[in-house]
């Protein structure tokens, strides 16, 4: 049997955007309007003003590799077209008729993934990861807290529903290894990783001002 070497394996771009937020995952469960979503403490109107300022980031993304589908680091990302923005968008205007404001962190979020998105877009890859595994995972977790805590049914929570592309656990698995082939064909796989923690930031920034928006006098 051959010896394989350390240099000739490729380390796993999604192992070490695990690894990198990992503390940023649990700071992001136990911060801002997240941490009282998890406690059932969550409004209507909260949950509508945090998805009113996701919808930019996911429009970022979606449109993002939508642009690179012909690349061939991008592909196999970029080919399942998982269409977060339509459902969040139809979310929205079930949960509310306001029009809700854009807060700066939901607009630097959005800048940041477009940003991310230019070059050879291989930053996308972890505002993917983020978003999407995010979704997939703790998506579903909140998915149950918010029909519970709020009573909202499958027209207010059509983010969480991955029904019309497939099944959720051939997802996890089949989008995960898509994850994986794109990081292993781009050239700057420390960049990925990087910003995996500036997207993990992004979040945490935004649950914190969609906090402080609620508690504070309206605008
Ligand atoms: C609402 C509170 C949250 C809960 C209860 C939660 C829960 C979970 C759970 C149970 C997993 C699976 C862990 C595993 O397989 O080891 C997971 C994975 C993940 N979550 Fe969360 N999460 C939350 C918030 C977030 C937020 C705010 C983000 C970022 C936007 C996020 C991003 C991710 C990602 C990227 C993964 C995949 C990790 C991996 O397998 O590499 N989560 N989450």
């Amino acid at each position: 049997m051959t010896a394989v070497s350390a240099e000739s394996v490729a380390p796993s771009v999604v192992t070490a955007l695990y690894v990198q937020t990992r503390a940023l995952h649990l700071e992001a469960e136990r911060t801002g309007f997240i941490a009282d979503m998890l406690r059932g403490a969550a409004s209507r109107n909260g949950y509508a003003l945090l998805l009113r300022n996701l919808l930019p980031a996911y429009h970022q993304i979606e449109d993002g590799l939508e642009r690179h589908r012909d690349d061939p680091m991008l592909r196999p990302l970029a080919r399942y077209r998982l269409a977060r923005a339509p459902a969040i968008a139809a979310d929205l205007a079930a949960l509310t008729d306001d029009e809700l404001p854009l807060l700066p962190e939901g607009e630097a979020y959005a800048q940041t993934i477009a940003r991310a998105a230019e070059g050879d877009g291989s930053r996308l890859i972890a505002h993917a990861y983020t978003r999407y595994l995010g979704d997939l995972n703790g998506g579903q977790i909140v998915k149950r807290l918010l029909q519970k805590s709020l009573g909202l049914g499958p027209r207010e929570l059509a983010h969480y529903d991955f029904s019309a592309i497939g099944e959720l656990a051939a997802l996890k698995t089949g989008y995960r290894q898509a994850l994986e082939l794109a990081g292993a064909a781009a050239a700057d796989p420390e960049a990925i990783i990087a910003e995996g923690a500036v997207a993990f930031e992004c979040n945490i920034a935004l649950s914190i001002a969609v906090q402080r928006r609620l508690s504070g006098p309206p605008a």
